[in-house]
């Protein structure tokens, strides 16, 4: 039998709830297509943080390390400050990881109903690959009053003198500035794993970008597009700008088959395209690594109201499960998952408040579960 060691977080609000039932289904799966996974606890989130005063420390993140795969249910407390787990935890394991592809499937389930009128389950099924590491995530910015330090001054001075001939102190009380950045090398490999995923799909790939206005970094994003789709052929292609692929993703969802995207524009058009595929209870992604430690979870947050009350939707959770163990190499389990899934919203029968039903979170896992060995033993 095939052994996993998995590492879990379930962090904050429900995030521990839904990771449990996706330890549940994968564990059922595990029993029919033969491996098991020991999962092993990482405490991370709002409670460690205001407990210890750490939100990851190096000896986790060196723990970690040596494990392909992260199993994380959500992260985000009421408590703190917006952005000090986001950026603490989330965004550090993504980058201390190397994450550089954020896989979000955009994929209508039978049974499920999108808000877009007449579009069926054949019509949407496209994959986002978002950028992961690099863009307006790097985190270089600032924000200053007069009177502001020194080398701060300089890059303002700076900025503020070639773009707009201002004098800043003179001309400005208050200023704030984020910097983006793409790199060659952060730019080609999201290219060529897209084009990659393209080839093996319907062979068809399209850029997001801004380029009409942020054209120095999204020129550059589209010209690595250009360079890189040279090696293949096959795969057939389109830019699109971000503001415009908003409005195809509602109008014409078929029209898509893969996605790439910049960080940024990815995360926002990534909430829409969860709501095209019935919300974001039915939304997974994965973080992932090729060569490294990659990190599963829904695209959805902890949302802290329904903490503790077992009825949160645990089916992206669950979703993400499936990609994860795809990742390890167990494809058949993983197809299996998504067919339960599927079943269990077809049967009407054990669903969760926001789709419609009246059951508690922790019996949809159970019911996914049975519906798991029950389609993987037929
Ligand atoms: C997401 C989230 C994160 C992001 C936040 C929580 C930092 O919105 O995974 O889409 O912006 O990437
Ligand atoms: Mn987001």
């Amino acid at each position: 039998m095939t052994q996993y060691k998995i590492p879990t977080i379930g962090g904050d609000g429900i995030g521990p709830e839904i990771i449990r039932e996706g330890r549940k289904v994968v564990d059922a799966a595990g029993e029919v297509f033969g491996f098991d996974v020991d999962w092993i606890e990482y405490p991370l989130g709002a409670d460690h943080y205001l407990e210890t005063g750490e939100l990851v420390s190096e000896n986790t993140l060196k723990e970690l390390s040596q494990h392909k795969a992260i199993y994380l249910g959500a992260l985000g407390d009421p408590r703190l400050a917006p952005g000090i787990l986001e950026k603490g935890i989330l965004l550090n394991l993504r980058f201390s990881f190397d994450e550089y592809i954020n896989l979000r499937p955009i994929k209508l389930l039978e049974g499920v109903e999108t808000p877009i009128c007449g579009k069926t389950a054949k019509d949407i099924d496209f994959v986002v690959v978002r950028e992961n590491t690099e863009d307006f995530y790097i985190s270089i910015g600032g924000r200053h009053k007069k009177g502001k330090s020194k080398d701060l001054l300089e890059v303002e001075r700076f900025i503020y003198s070639t773009k707009f001939g201002l004098d800043i102190e003179t001309d400005s009380e208050e200023i704030a500035y984020q910097i983006g950045m793409i790199s060659k090398e952060g730019t080609n490999r999201v290219m060529e794993y897209s084009f990659g995923l393209a080839k093996n799909r319907k062979q068809h790939l399209s850029s997001v970008d801004k380029a009409n206005v942020l054209s120095d970094m999204y020129g550059f994003w589209r010209d690595t597009f250009e360079e890189v789709g040279k090696n293949y052929p096959e795969v057939q292609t389109d830019f699109n700008y971000v503001d415009a692929i908003t409005m195809w993703f509602v109008k014409n969802p078929e029209f898509f088959d893969v996605v790439v995207t910049p960080n940024m524009f990815g995360d926002i058009i990534t909430d829409l395209g969860a709501m095209i595929q019935g919300g974001l209870g039915l939304a997974p992604g994965g973080n992932i690594n090729p060569k490294g430690t990659s990190m599963f979870e829904p695209i959805h947050g902890s949302a802290p109201k329904y903490k503790g009350m077992d009825r949160a939707n645990p089916l992206a959770t669950i979703w993400a499960g499936a990609l994860m163990i795809e990742t390890l190499g167990e494809k058949e389990a993983a197809d299996t998952i998504v067919k339960a899934i599927e079943q269990n919203i077809l049967n009407k029968k054990v669903n969760t408040v926001d789709m419609g039903g009246s059951s508690k979170c922790s019996e949809v896992g159970t019911d996914v579960a049975r519906l798991v060995k029950e389609i993987g033993k037929s």
